[in-house]
């Protein structure tokens, strides 16, 4: 812990956070389009659990471990043959999910909190859920980390957009930031009037639009539509995220 200002940094790739040690952190994976929108969605809805997985055939070992548990996930974009659900936020509601042990592997978001599990306190933050990981990370006192799970490694401006959202949650309370924290709340600034239409020229927007998924796009752009905090934690001896 900082024993004088807390200090905030973002990733703005996955593998950027260099500042700050994320064992000794709070961090929040963000994975705006769409794993961390649909981690979100799902425990909203009163799922019991979410195990992120970063392989397919780890996910379908999971599902057998934890059994009952949905096995759920995409690859490019799309829900893998025999998976009783996909990653579209939309398929989470209470109907399908409530009660259920859920194991998600997706491209990017999964493998991002697989990547951060060692972190000193982890969560999954959206544009759905923004400002509530935002208080949840500050209340901890700790030095946070708001890492950006973007495509393939490289950079993705919805999750840097969604950074520079909860980064300016958390300057009111007077954290140091990191120049990519800046640059994040800069980036934030400047779309914040028409989150929905800045999230819509991001390049994996442009994907799941042609694939069939615009109403995905929508969903996930709504700023503060839940109020729910995700928390990595061990179940079943492996990393689960629950509600905190
Ligand atoms: C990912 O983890 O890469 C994404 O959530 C992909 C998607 O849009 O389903």
């Amino acid at each position: 812990m900082n024993g004088t200002r807390v200090k905030l940094d973002v990733a703005l790739t996955i593998d950027s956070a260099t500042v700050l040690s994320h064992t000794e952190s709070a961090v929040a994976v963000i994975d705006v389009l769409r794993a961390t929108s649909t981690v979100s969605k799902a425990l909203h809805s009163k799922a019991s659990s979410v195990f992120p997985v970063s392989g397919l055939e780890a996910a379908k070992e999971a599902a057998m471990t934890l059994a009952p548990a949905l096995l759920c996930g995409e690859r490019l974009g799309v829900r893998p043959e025999g998976f009783d659900l996909g990653n579209s936020p939309l398929e989470y509601g209470e109907d399908a999910v409530a009660g259920k042990k859920l194991v998600l592997a997706t491209t990017n978001g999964t493998k991002a909190l697989d990547r951060y599990s060692d972190a000193r306190l982890l969560t999954a933050a959206s544009l759905l859920n923004a400002t509530a990981v935002a208080e949840y990370l500050l209340s901890t006192g700790r030095d946070m980390i708001l890492v950006c799970a973007g495509q393939d490694g490289t950079f993705g401006a919805e999750d840097a957009i969604c950074a520079g959202m909860m980064v300016e949650r958390m300057i009111k309370e007077g954290v140091l930031m990191t120049d990519p924290a800046w640059m994040a709340l800069t980036a934030y600034r400047a779309c914040r009037h028409d989150l929905a239409g800045s999230i819509k020229k991001c390049d994996h927007a442009g994907y799941l639009i042609e694939e069939g998924f615009e109403q995905d796009v929508e969903y996930c752009s709504k700023a503060d539509i839940l109020n729910v905090v995700p928390v990595a934690t061990v179940l079943e001896g492996r990393t689960a995220v629950v509600r905190a």
